[in-house]
Formats: C-alpha cells, structure tokens, sequence
C-alpha cells in the first residue's frame, strides 16, 4: 500500500464518485488504458479488489469504499496545505497597499510596525489622506484596505471597528477652564475654536455634535491638519476638539489641557473598511485580522 502514489489515488478517488471508468479518464484527461492500469497497480498493492461489477453497473467492495473514505480525508488535508503554502508565498512576497485617514496617522504606522516584525518581507504602501479622499480612493478600489473614523453609509461595503477614537476637548494647558468639571456644552460654544479642513471626519462628527444640540461653533479658524491645529490651540489661538490619539508622541498632555466639557470624549470608532465582493489577498486578510486584535498591541499614546 505504501508503494502506491496520489496519482493512483487520484485516479481511484475520481473513479469512486462518478462511478466509472471512461468518466475519470475525461476528468482527469488520461487514457482509458493508464487508468485502468493505475486501478491495477493500487489493487496489487492493497491486495483486495476495489470494485465490482454487477450487470453494467460498478459498485465499491468494502475494501473500496474504506480506501475511498482514506482517499478523501487524505486529499483534503493535501488541499489545505497546498494553501498554507500559497499563504505562506503569499506573505513573504506580498504588497500591502492601505490608505488611512490622516487621523489614524498617529497610530497606523506603529501597527504596521509590529506587523512588519512577524511579516517582514511585506511591502506596505501607507496612503494617508483626510477622509474624503480616502472615499474617493475606497470607491475607485485603489487600495486593499481603509481605515477611517466612521464608514461611509451610501457604499456597499464591509466595515469592521477595530479600536475606540476618543475625541476630546484641547486647549491649552494655561485655559481658565483648564480643571473645571462639567463644562456645558454650551460654554464651550462660546470659546473660539479651531477646526479641521472640509471633508475632514473629525469635523463632520465636531459639527453633527453642535447641531444636535442646536448650538452654533465659533470658528476663528479653519487648519487643514490635525498638528497645525495643536500648534495653534499652543499659541493660545483657541480650543478645539481633536482625536486623543493625535496627542500619542507628546509628552502626557504637556502644553495642553483635556477640558471636561459635558457629553465629552466623544467616543467614536477606528474602522477597517473594503468594498463589499472584493477578494481580499493574503497580505490584506492577514493584517485585517490582526487589526481586529489591534487593542491587544500596544497602540495607547505614550
Ligand atoms: P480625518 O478623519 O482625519 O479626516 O478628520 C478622522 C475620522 O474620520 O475620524
């Protein structure tokens, strides 16, 4: 038995499910003669016959039907690992191609890092833009994955959070409402505030949250970056609301207060989005499941 080859038990296992001979030999594109000689050749060697003839009809022997349970199991397993091994090509040659929001900046490049450590040979290409353009790359399929504050409603697409976004209040650390408890919303209203560009997300969820409130910013200024506007709110230009991960490479807190204002952090959500039907390559799955396990790596601010 030890002598046979998967070939003969490829031969056998085609024979087995569609029940003859001449079927096999179409399926697996071989002569009728090399079949049947194959067929003799496993027989020999198993020492018992593996089918039997009844009228036109061929049936498996018990020996035949116990190879034929074998068989299966055996080319399956063959199956699996003939795929670890594509997966394991896979992630020695792999393209990563992943565009975040300039938000997820701050701590993106830090998970990559550590998945660079278990996957080294991956090439990563990191967009980063604010999160219009990110939908505008999302719907043209430019990339395999996304990551960005909240998923886009209008697109038929797979989203899955992975990590929690606390949005909150800076201000500089000097601010009269710097230890306050329990600011109003609507004293904060008041403040001069500094916000993102249009199209940014952490504006679109600053604005939804004042209008649900039917309360009005007073904007002094518009920045189209997340680090502009921490210098500015520094330079006591105002207050603003900001993803706490963009404060991850500062000393803790340092130049800024977190003002206590009611209804605050603001507790949104990082999501790794693709479009819905898209095959994801080993690379993107791989990475998209360890996101998943995201709060498990260090990804705090320091
Ligand atoms: P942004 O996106 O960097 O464009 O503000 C962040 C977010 O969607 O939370």
């Amino acid at each position: 038995m030890r002598h046979s080859t998967l070939r003969q038990l490829e031969v056998f296992e085609a024979i087995a499910r569609l029940g003859s001979f001449t079927r096999a030999a179409e399926e697996l594109h071989l002569t009728q003669p090399t079949v049947s000689m194959q067929i003799k050749k496993l027989t020999d060697a198993v020492g018992l016959p593996l089918f039997e003839q009844v009228g036109k009809r061929m049936y498996l022997t018990d020996a035949g039907r116990a190879l034929q349970a074998f068989t299966r199991e055996m080319l399956d397993h063959f199956a699996r690992f003939e795929m670890t091994l594509a997966d394991m090509k896979g992630l020695k040659q792999g393209r990563l191609r992943l565009a975040v929001v300039t938000t997820a900046k701050y701590f993106a490049p830090r998970l990559l890092g550590l998945f660079w450590e278990q996957y080294p040979g991956i090439e990563v290409a990191l967009k980063v833009a604010n999160r219009e353009h990110v939908l505008e790359r999302l719907a043209a399929n430019e990339d395999d994955l996304y990551i960005l504050g909240q998923p886009p409603e209008e697109m038929d697409i797979v989203a899955e959070p992975f990590l929690e976004n606390p949005l909150v209040v800076l201000a500089p650390a000097r601010h009269p409402l710097a230890g306050e408890h329990r600011i109003p919303l609507a004293r904060l209203a008041q403040e001069p505030f500094l916000l993102r560009e249009l199209g940014s997300g952490t504006r679109a969820a600053i604005e939804r949250t004042f209008a649900e409130h039917g309360l009005k910013l007073k904007v002094r200024m518009e920045l189209g970056s997340n680090e502009a506007i921490k210098q500015a709110i520094v330079g006591g230009l105002g207050v603003s609301v900001l993803s706490r991960h963009t404060l991850g490479l500062d000393p803790p807190l340092g130049q800024f207060a977190i003002l206590d204002v009611e209804g605050f952090p603001i507790v949104r959500h990082w999501f790794v989005v693709y479009p819905s039907g898209k095959r994801l390559s080993v690379v993107a799955s791989t990475f998209l499941d360890y996101l998943k396990d995201a709060p498990k790596h260090s990804t705090e601010p320091n």
